[in-house]
């Protein structure tokens, strides 16, 4: 796979495409991010708006992507090269690439946490410890100046392992067996947590709106983590895309993974709400809420060492699914457009993010005063990709397919040449052309108080 004149590998089936797109869409996004986020911008209302963007924009976009990746046949900005020669359009792409390099900085730290939540799993260490015990700790092991890097590390270093050993032995074959094991697990979670005594709360503060907590950053956010969520607007669908065979049908591939994603994202919350109310947690403890509420549940449950071991395996292997992605858009671009060895490529990908992620880690203690715009590092990382580069990346997304494709090659590439009736044409490239950019527009000038 060193340089293009080899052809090109490819996923081995439709159910490898599914896992491994529902593998980088499901992560920390769902089952770290999601319940934090909703728990701080107020719940039931956040929720819905963040399903209001998954139909009204994620879908459309998760289609255009497929579209670009496969017509294009190469990395985010190859393949937009490849469909608009000799124009501008290959800037999206590159700002999908610095995205996945600020995105995969910041994970790579949280992602380093799971495992060491897995290792004091292991210990048994949550056991007979009080709520206010369990949060000190976390406080304490994330402002350390080298254990959360060690576990950084490491983490990096098993992406790099996995997307050495390239797309249908790597990718493809972790993601088919983990996700399902996943989705098990985290379903036992959610009934031993609503049927914890107070839990009843928890599942109101997901499902009963109050919309007088939302305003304009609110929705940014919700846009903004329904992007990260589904792995959209920086070209990760488009460089899996590339990978898709020209026999498999992209629209029915992009429902199911956002059915999976979202149904993940729903019973992370469904697990950790109730829990949250129940042991008095602040549910707007930001980025510690899943680490602080879940030891407290392990506690609770029928061997809950194990439970907690399982949980902590599988969200390590769920975000290293999603990390895989985020490295394979930089590798795949790096080795295809700057011409160098794939093996060169992940090297040299995998250490310039892992130098920036040091810093977000450090960020979280030492290096917390250093600020950009009033955020620290890691901070500001999130926010700029999440809130601003996935969005706008998104955007672009629906332009180039809605206007700029032609609207012939847009059927030809979703009914694989005529071969499957495409339902709902009209409406998804109206979507394309219209509502997808509009709303996000909207969003943004809502946010900086135009509307
Ligand atoms: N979606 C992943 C998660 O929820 C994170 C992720 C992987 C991502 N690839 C991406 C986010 C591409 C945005 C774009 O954890």
């Amino acid at each position: 796979m060193s340089d293009q004149v080899q052809e090109r590998e490819h996923f081995g089936s439709k159910l490898g495409v599914i896992m491994a797109s529902a593998g980088s869409a499901i992560g920390l996004g769902n089952i770290w991010k999601f319940p934090y986020e909703a728990g701080k911008n107020g719940g039931a209302a956040f929720i819905i708006i963040y399903l209001g963007a998954i139909v009204l924009v994620g879908m459309a976009i998760m289609i255009a992507e497929y579209v670009i990746g496969r017509r294009g046949g190469k990395n985010a900005v190859g393949s937009f090269k490849a469909l608009a020669p000799k124009s501008l359009w290959w800037i999206p792409g590159l700002m999908g690439v610095i995205a996945a390099v600020a995105i995969l900085s910041f994970y790579g730290v949280v992602a380093g946490w799971t495992f060491e939540y897995l290792f004091q799993a292991a210990k048994n260490s949550f056991a007979g410890q009080t709520p206010d015990a369990l949060s000190a700790q976390f406080t304490s092991f994330i402002q350390h100046p080298y254990r959360p890097v060690f576990w950084q590390l490491l983490f990096m270093g098993i992406t790099c392992v996995v997307i050495l050993s390239g797309i249908k032995k790597g990718i493809e074959r972790y993601t088919e067996i983990l996700m399902p094991v996943l989705f098990v697990v985290i379903l036992i979670l959610a009934i031993r947590s609503i049927t914890l005594p107070g839990g009843g709360e928890g599942v109101r503060f997901i499902f009963h709106p109050d919309f007088s907590k939302i305003d304009g950053q609110t929705i940014l956010n919700a846009l903004g983590l329904a992007f990260f969520s589904l792995s959209l607007g920086l070209g990760a669908i488009i460089t899996y895309g590339s990978y898709v065979k020209k026999n498999d049908n992209l629209i029915s591939t992009s429902i199911e993974v956002i059915v999976l994603d979202t149904v993940i994202a729903i019973l992370a919350g469904l697990a950790i709400f109730p829990a949250v109310f129940a042991y008095g947690i602040e549910p707007g403890s930001g980025p510690s809420l899943v680490f602080i509420t879940l030891p407290n549940v392990f506690q609770q449950m029928p061997g809950g060492m194990l439970w907690g071991i399982l949980f902590f395996l599988l969200l390590a292997v769920a975000a290293l699914t999603s990390s895989v992605s985020l490295l394979e858009v930089v590798t795949a671009y790096v080795s295809e457009e700057l011409k160098m060895k794939r093996r060169t490529a992940i090297f040299i990908s995998a250490s310039v993010i892992t130098v920036v992620g040091v810093f977000c880690s450090l960020s979280q203690g030492n290096f917390n005063s250093l600020r950009i715009f009033g955020l620290n590092i890691f901070d500001f990382l999130d926010t700029l990709a999440s809130n601003y580069l996935l969005p706008i990346g998104g955007m672009l997304i629906s332009l180039f397919v809605g206007w700029r494709m032609k609207k012939e090659d847009l059927l030809d590439e979703l009914s694989n040449g005529g071969l499957l009736k495409i339902y709902a044409f009209g409406l998804l490239r109206f979507t394309l052309r219209y509502i997808a950019p509009a709303a996000i527009l909207f969003v943004f000038m809502n946010k900086i108080g135009l509307i």
